[in-house]
């Protein structure tokens, strides 16, 4: 079964389209990655999956049900660690776990035995009584996390969950989100770290203003992209603009004190790099080919044919 399925979901605000009739799957046992620029749309789909918004158009099923006639089902399958935070400042760690248990209808018991797992498992129980008011950026995205933990969802979704926590903190949260992967949870993240992404994804959809530009494996991404960089640095200075002169060079752009070349054929361009240091008696001190990063794809994908730029 799919754990979700979205199909021509469109948002609307005022005349732009946020989110333009967009389809895709996310099976049972996967995580999904959902990557695009600021202001693509990934924040609009997620507050539509989840029932924060309703969409103008199109439907979405989590695990079977339809986001509209079956709302409450639909929210009870899914975890949910929004852009916001959704914890209650004024509240204890505690008190915000007991409430949000309360609102997806766990028993008391339940609730209570699980919020304290959970504020162990994430290093917060000794301040489970302490406001949220006074945590830490990393610890209150650590509540949220419980708290869309709390009713043991089938489909954790989780809109940039590591964004700005430091190296600890958020290797914590990946740490989690393997094991619930493993345990058998799906898991629909956004992020903006590549890194991430290709650490944690089986698949992954590209947004780019509110339309999808791509879906695959990350390998599959990869393999999809026109073009190869070779990094390469001489013993000494050269001018960028002889290197973007190459014929097969898409793009060239410097990097500490090498060349980072876009090519769509790596070994004419060797061809040229040989040639040019020859004729310019230069002596190349470093040579790699390098196979796109997901980060080179993603800027591919949403700048079109401009592989190179930031
Ligand atoms: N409540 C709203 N009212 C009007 N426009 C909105 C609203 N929410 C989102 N938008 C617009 O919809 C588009 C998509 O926004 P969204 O928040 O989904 O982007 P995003 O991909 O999550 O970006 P980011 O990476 O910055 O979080 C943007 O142009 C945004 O201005
Ligand atoms: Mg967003």
């Amino acid at each position: 079964m799919e754990a979700i399925e979205v199909d021509n979901l469109t948002k609307r605000y005022g005349g732009s389209t946020a989110v333009d009739s967009i389809s895709f799957k996310v099976e049972e046992g996967e995580i999904f990655g959902f990557l695009g620029p600021n202001g693509s749309g990934k924040s609009t789909t997620i507050r539509m999956l989840t029932g924060i918004i309703k969409p103008d158009g199109g439907t979405a099923v989590i695990m079977g049900h339809d986001i509209k006639k079956d709302a409450i089902r639909a929210k009870q399958a899914m975890g949910v660690v929004p852009e916001m935070s959704n914890a209650y400042v004024e509240l204890s760690a505690w008190n915000n776990l007991m409430l949000m248990g309360e609102l997806y209808g766990v028993p008391k018991r339940d609730r209570e035995e699980r919020a304290k797992e959970l504020l162990k498992q994430f290093g917060l129980y000794d301040r489970k009584e302490s406001p949220a008011r006074g945590f830490s950026k990393g610890m209150k995205q650590r509540l949220i996390l419980c708290m869309a933990l709390i009713n043991q969802p089938s489909v954790l979704v989780l809109d940039e969950p590591t964004s700005g926590l430091d190296v600890e903190s958020s290797r914590l949260i990946k740490d989690v989100i393997r094991e619930l992967n493993r345990a058998g949870t799906t898991v629909f993240l956004t992020t903006h770290n590549m890194e991430d992404a290709s650490q944690l994804c089986e698949r992954i959809a590209i947004i780019n203003r509110g339309v999808i530009a791509a879906i695959d494996r990350p390998e599959g991404l990869k393999q999809a992209a026109a073009f190869q960089s070779i990094e390469l640095s001489f013993n000494r200075t050269v001018f960028a603009e002889d290197l973007s002169n190459f014929s097969c060079v898409k793009e060239v752009k410097k990097m500490g004190d090498k060349f980072r070349l876009y090519v769509e054929d790596v070994d004419l361009t060797m061809d040229c790099i040989m040639d040019y240091a020859r004729s310019h008696d230069l002596k190349i001190v470093a040579l790699n080919t390098l196979a796109p990063s997901l980060e080179d794809i993603f800027v591919s994908l949403t700048h079109k044919n401009k592989p190179g730029e930031d």
